[in-house]
């Protein structure tokens, strides 16, 4: 880290628009069965969000390759161009489905760093460990079997297997790791989709998860990641490929090693900002919430790196004006 701050702390409250813009515009297709048109109203609000901030802005996780994504699409110029120079993380609806029925843990959610600091990461699966703060580096490793890796959390903190709980995607390819995972006497929490949210809830004081384990999105991983740098916790993601096709992808996006094991810091280096609204009600952050008079109201959750700052804010908007 360089002594003098590149990111300006101003972009935390600028970040902190941007989520709100799409978790309020996604909010309108809550439990209305269409997941495209919630994600494309997301996708709408954060990227007009983030034209208005002065910064010359990359995408570097975003809605996918330019042939196939019309908007925030990786490589995408965003921001007025003038500025700092930044990369951005960014999925402006985490959880399309949740939100398609009204289920929790949906999020828009966005990470910035300096250029080059975040991982360029194809949108491929990756396998992930994660836990909270608090434990030694490389307390759990992809590594090592579910087994190892909770019998270590539960001797760091002083419990036992059963004591301790897992949260793993509901996914018939995680059927054999849920059953390690309770054979060794731990409990499993089965989320349906959503796995950012999953790993922030290991760091959550009052969650009651220690340890995320199984595959999910590898941008996803890149989210996380950046939550982690700034709230404290570890993430060990690796990316897994089903074809050739995806091998190539990753070899495009600059990855030359398809076995290497990623740390937090090998996702998300450097200063990096985070910031997550809730789209639905969740176990960390309220959903968007319609309020008399036309307005409506806001829980989101962003921090910072370099000073490990975790602000929750609570907002209320007028819709009217919001674009303002
Ligand atoms: P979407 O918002 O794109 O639907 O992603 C939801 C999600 O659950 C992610 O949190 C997770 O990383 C990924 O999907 C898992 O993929 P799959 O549904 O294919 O198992």
């Amino acid at each position: 880290m360089s002594d003098k701050p590149v990111l300006d702390r101003i972009f935390v409250l600028e970040l902190v628009r941007v989520t709100e813009a799409a978790a309020v515009a996604a909010a309108k297709l809550i439990g209305r069965g269409n997941e495209k048109e919630a994600d494309a109203a997301a996708v709408n609000a954060m990227r007009d969000a983030l034209n208005r901030i002065e910064m010359d802005g990359t995408v570097v996780i975003g809605e996918g390759e330019r042939d196939e994504a019309p908007m925030l699409y990786i490589g995408e110029k965003v921001g007025t161009g003038s500025g700092t120079a930044v990369d951005i993380a960014l999925d402006p609806l985490e959880g399309t489905t949740i939100t398609a029925k009204a289920m929790p843990n949906a999020l828009a959610v966005i990470a910035l760093a300096e250029r080059g600091n975040l991982l360029n990461a194809p949108d491929v699966y990756m396998d992930k460990i994660a836990v909270g703060a608090g434990y030694e580096p490389g307390i759990v490793d992809l590594d090592r079997t579910p087994a190892e890796n909770i019998r270590a959390v539960a001797d760091a903190k002083g419990v036992s297997p059963e004591d301790i709980m897992v949260c793993i995607l509901d996914r018939p390819r995680h059927a054999e790791l849920i059953k390690a995972v309770r054979d060794v006497g731990a409990r499993v929490m089965l989320i349906g989709d959503g796995d950012v949210a999953g790993v922030i809830n290991t760091t959550a004081p009052d969650s009651d998860v220690d340890i995320y384990m199984g595959s999910g999105g590898a941008p996803e991983g890149v989210l996380a990641a950046a939550a982690l740098r700034c709230i404290g916790g570890q993430i060990q993601g690796r990316l897994l490929f089903r074809n050739e096709e995806e091998k190539q992808r990753a070899y495009k996006w600059g990855i030359e090693d398809l076995d290497r094991k990623y740390r937090t810091e090998d996702m998300a280096k450097g200063d990096v900002i985070f910031s997550a609204t809730g789209v639905t009600h969740g176990t960390m952050l309220d959903g968007v919430r319609a309020l008399p008079g036309g307005r409506v109201a806001t829980h989101t959750v962003v921090m910072r790196s370099r000073t490990r700052t975790v602000r929750y804010i609570k907002a209320e908007h007028c819709l009217e004006k919001m674009t303002a």
